[in-house]
């Protein structure tokens, strides 16, 4: 039996357990999952967010579903697969990672479909584990890359959590600043707070103060006055999918940032791993973009702050188009415009060959 752990996720004697995401910073607490529908509902929930840790969790609850009928026949547990991967698809809609670590799992399931079903499930244990601890190394390139863009002394503003808590660890555009740090460069980071989630007030600080870089947490509206201010030199920031074209969604919020970033000439990057990039769509117009409940905006917490019956809209993404983007980070090198050339270049590349 194996055993993985990182801050996000660990899976041992057939449990997954992850820390509670909702509860953070005030309280670390983990929640344990024992089957698909756990982990269904840890995703639907929000306990585990963000793209790659989506992913990542989706993969360890497939691997679930099919320890539930280890015992069954083939045609039962085929068909219960197909009902476990349809079920953790529904869990959030955007993040691409989900559906691509889905994929992959289930193309483990059938190229091993003649082996005994103990093995079969051991080759699922291994298809999760190497996607969690692939997610780690391939943060790491991709923190490495992008770190060529940052200069000693800049101040970076970024949004929502794009760090070792939307990853299985050391994060994405929250990766490039680790790895900048981690060459001496002293940089200074802005923290948008991200209504109406929290996630830059509650995780980006949280993480960024836990790992000593400086950070200083503002209201999203205030985005616009510090750049004007020039306390911004870049903004690095993730995505939970990229279109063919470059199109990026990311956190409500990040489309404005990026006009702003345009008004006053500083470079924009997205940070993600190709497992964000979605070849299969054309342009940001056909990406999903998740509505959450209204009372995500009426209350703060259990304080409601909104009159009763207001009409309300709670996206909790929005698509940059790609003329915002000054390039896109990714393990295999900096993709710069135009990006359905050179995101499709990205994935012709052996990784020896980047950058
Ligand atoms: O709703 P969330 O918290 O899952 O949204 C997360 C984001 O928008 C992140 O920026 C994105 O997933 C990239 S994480 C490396």
């Amino acid at each position: 039996m194996s055993h993985f752990k990182s801050l996000t996720l660990e899976w041992s004697e057939e449990r997954l357990i992850l820390i509670d995401q909702r509860k953070l910073p005030i309280e670390e607490k983990y929640v344990e999952c024992r089957n698909h529908e756990d982990v269904y509902l840890a995703i639907r929930e929000m306990i585990v967010r963000g793209a790659p840790a989506i992913g990542a969790t989706a993969a360890f609850g497939y691997l679930l579903g099919a320890r539930e009928l280890a015992n069954a026949s083939d045609e039962v547990f085929f068909d219960h697969m197909t009902t476990v991967k349809r079920r953790l698809s529904d869990s959030r809609p955007t993040a691409v990672n989900l559906f691509w670590a889905l994929e992959r799992m289930e193309n483990v399931l059938f190229s091993n479909r003649s082996l005994n079903r103990k093995e079969l499930i051991d080759s699922l244990e291994g298809a999760a584990l190497s996607i969690a601890k692939e997610d780690i190394e391939i943060n790491k390139a991709l923190g490495r890359n992008g770190a060529t863009v940052v200069r000693d002394g800049d101040g970076i503003l970024t949004h929502c959590n794009a760090g070792a808590l939307a990853t299985v660890d050391y994060g994405t555009a929250l990766g490039v600043m680790r790895a900048a740090a981690e060459q001496g460069k002293r940089i200074k980071i802005y923290a948008d707070e991200t209504r109406p989630y929290l996630q830059g007030a509650r995780l980006t600080a949280w993480e960024l103060i836990k790992s000593g870089i400086d950070v200083t947490l503002i209201c999203d509206n205030m985005a616009g006055w510090v750049m004007k201010k020039g306390f911004i030199d870049l903004v690095l920031v993730g995505a939970d999918r990229i279109a063919a074209n470059g199109d990026s969604a990311n956190k409500i919020g990040t489309y404005s940032i990026a006009i702003l970033a345009q008004r006053h000439g500083i470079p924009f990057y997205i940070v993600a791993p190709l497992s964000t990039v979605d070849l299969t769509t054309v342009s940001g117009e056909e990406i999903p973009i998740e509505e959450r409940s209204h009372s995500e905006i009426t209350h703060l917490g259990n304080q409601q702050i909104a009159p009763e019956g207001v009409k309300c809209f709670n996206p909790a993404f929005d698509v940059t188009p790609s003329s915002l983007i000054t390039g896109i980070i990714t393990e295999k090198g900096i993709a710069r415009p135009p990006y359905d050339v050179s995101l499709r270049e990205m994935f012709e590349k052996n990784p020896e060959e980047v950058i």
